[in-house]
């Protein structure tokens, strides 16, 4: 297993990241001025739709401000910032990769959130936190690195208090095999796709109860499409992130998507 977490790492490593971040950053304006989190939207939200699926992710699980929210592979902190920036919830967001999380406590110094969001390294299959801890728990586009799905949704329900809710948005596998490289794993090392029902029975078995079940495929191909046919948005975007070799992981995506070999779900349970 080490070696699978240190080939995730090795993908998501990042190097010089917040240096990186810090000089394309010059371009909203100077390092003491405060940025809004949605300026960063382009760079900071690494999944399929973008701040549009965090912003319909954080709707359907019903974030209210009194909630102690965890996002498990936070990435560079986008979605966290979004969730406390919105709703006024406090987010603690975890993450294998220590560039990113270096990088995400950068970000959120510049959007001035540091008070409200904070964000540690940490697997997924080994959660640094006591039982009940947590209101809610999000997991965006993460379980596609993750071999032990039992063991994550295991530990995400130990965390949850009884009644909290998880909220689950992924890539899943529909019919063939994916084109690599894809931007979560340059080989299929480290790429562990389930279909949709796969996804769900690992997740039930492990207790939770569906809420919300949603199959956002052709959302997704639609996001795409755009792409393919606009490129990347301008820069910075998560190119700056992942480097040069993003555009490609990003084509296969859509390739992957347009024909059916990838979906996306998006899915809500409680903690029975
Ligand atoms: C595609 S990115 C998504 C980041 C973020 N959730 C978002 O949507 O912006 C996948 C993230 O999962 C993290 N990750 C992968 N496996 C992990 C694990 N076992 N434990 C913690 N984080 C993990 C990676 O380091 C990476 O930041």
């Amino acid at each position: 297993m080490t070696d699978v977490l240190d080939g995730v790492r090795d993908h998501y490593r990042a190097t010089g990241l917040t240096e990186r971040l810090k000089a394309v950053l010059t371009g909203f304006g100077p390092e003491d001025q405060r940025l809004r989190p949605q300026q960063l939207g382009a760079l900071d939200q690494f999944h399929t739709r973008g701040l549009a699926a965090t912003a319909q992710l954080a709707k359907l699980v019903g974030i209210t401000a009194d909630m102690s929210v965890l996002d498990v592979g936070s990435g560079v902190g986008g979605p966290a910032r979004y969730l406390a920036a919105t709703y006024g919830c406090r987010v603690t967001g975890v993450d294998l990769s220590e560039p990113f999380v270096d990088a995400a406590r950068y970000l959120t110094e510049r959007t001035g959130q540091s008070g409200q969001v904070s964000f540690q390294s940490a697997s997924a299959l080994e959660l640094p936190f006591d039982d009940g801890r947590f209101d809610a728990v999000l997991l965006l586009h993460v379980a596609m690195n993750i071999a032990d799905r039992t063991r994550l949704y295991r530990e995400i329900r130990r965390v949850l208090k009884a009644g909290g809710r998880f909220a689950t948005f992924d890539v899943v596998l529909i019919n063939g095999e994916p084109h690599y490289p894809v931007p979560w794993a340059r080989t299929p090392a480290t790429s562990f796709l389930l279909t949709a029902a796969a996804t769900r029975k690992a997740i039930e078995s492990t207790g939770f109860r569906t809420l919300a079940w949603q199959d956002d495929t052709e959302a997704a191909k639609a996001w795409a499409a755009q792409i393919g046919e606009s490129g990347p948005p301008p820069s910075p975007n998560l190119g700056v992130v992942m480097g040069p070799d993003f555009a490609q992981f990003s084509a296969n995506l859509g390739r992957n998507l347009m024909q059916g070999r990838l979906g996306t779900l998006t899915a809500v349970f409680d903690a029975a």
